[in-house]
């Protein structure tokens, strides 16, 4: 008996708060078995739990982010599973922070010696807040009694802006692993490529998106041009060994930009230059003309 995969994946205890459930009570009870094996009564016992804890949260915002792109890119039954599923996927995300918040809360008041010695850096704690601050401000406005009190446009800014800040944290976390620090591990590589993977489709989406509204084909020398740009974008995204110090160097050379890097987020942005350079030669792989363009829009008012 041949069973469809649309009939599987219709099935109530894989959608919805099922599926939310299915996920998020075995991943807290591995947190709690971790938190029992742990040595709980030092800092770097807890500093190890916050790793662990971050390390189950972040494929979900990764799911999360890379969810509309999948099926706009490869419409099918699969992609609109995940797509009608991402609430539940990002409830699956703030739990697995809430686990890593409350280790923060245990270090930050139990262990604050070390919290300022080994952990505190103003740039990283301010990333780390804003982070939180978003988290439950999408989670209550996930609700209806709490999206009744924004408008629309409100909502989307919230969990838009959110989504992206939650991707970019560990995204640029991983990025430093490999980049920076001696000896990554493998899970470092995962979650970067993982990451990485999750917003150039995203880039990739919004290219076939333009490509078909402009209904109309991009000049030759605009598509070698972004195809190039691309390329050169992937070549970069996988050799920040090798510029890194000299990127770094080169952008913090005034003393302004030098002083951002105290408190800026993300500041001069390192980890995303590859994801920037993908993104405009995107932009000029999908690019027509403007008389293209124009005589596109006259056709769509024509219809
Ligand atoms: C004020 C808030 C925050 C503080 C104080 C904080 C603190 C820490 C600490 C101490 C570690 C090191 C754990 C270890 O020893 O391995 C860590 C790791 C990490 N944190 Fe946070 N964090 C905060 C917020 C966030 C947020 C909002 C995110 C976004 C998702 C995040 C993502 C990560 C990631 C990806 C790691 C690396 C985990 C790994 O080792 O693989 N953190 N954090």
């Amino acid at each position: 008996m041949r069973i469809e995969l649309k009939e599987i994946l219709k099935n109530k205890a894989i959608n919805g708060w099922r599926l939310f459930w299915l996920i998020a009570t075995p991943m807290s009870i591995v947190m709690i078995i971790a938190m029992m094996g742990a040595d709980m009564s030092n800092g770097a016992g807890v500093s190890e739990m916050i790793g662990f804890s971050v390390r189950f949260a972040v494929p979900f915002i990764y799911l999360v982010v890379a969810a509309s792109s999948v099926q706009i890119l490869f419409p099918g039954t699969f992609p609109m599973w995940w797509l009608r599923n991402r609430p539940y996927i990002g409830m699956c995300f703030a739990v697995a922070m809430a686990w890593q918040g409350m280790f923060i809360f245990i270090m930050s008041n139990f262990f604050r010696d070390y919290y300022y010695a080994d952990v505190y850096l103003l740039r990283d704690e301010l990333e780390g807040t804003i982070g939180y601050i978003f988290l439950p401000a999408m989670v209550v406005t996930s609700f209806q009694f709490g999206r009744k009190h924004l408008n629309p446009m409100q909502w989307k800014l919230i969990h838009k802006s959110g989504i992206y800040f939650l991707w970019a944290y560990p995204f640029s976390v991983y990025w430093w692993n490999l980049n920076y620090y001696e000896n990554p591990q493998t899970i470092d590589y995962i979650f970067y490529w993982g990451g990485f993977l999750a917003f150039a489709l995203r880039i990739a989406a919004w290219g076939k998106l333009r490509q078909q509204a402009a209904a109309s084909t991009t000049p030759f020398a605009f598509k070698a041009l972004g195809a190039t740009i691309i390329v050169f974008g992937l070549f970069v995204s996988a050799s920040g060994l090798y510029w890194r110090e000299a990127v770094t160097t080169f952008l913090t050379t005034p003393k302004w930009s030098a002083d951002l890097v105290l408190w800026f987020l993300f500041w001069p942005f390192e980890p995303y230059l590859s994801l920037f350079i993908i993104g405009l030669g995107t932009m000029l792989l999908t690019k027509v003309s403007t008389e293209a363009r124009q005589q596109g829009v006259k056709a769509e008012f024509s219809q």
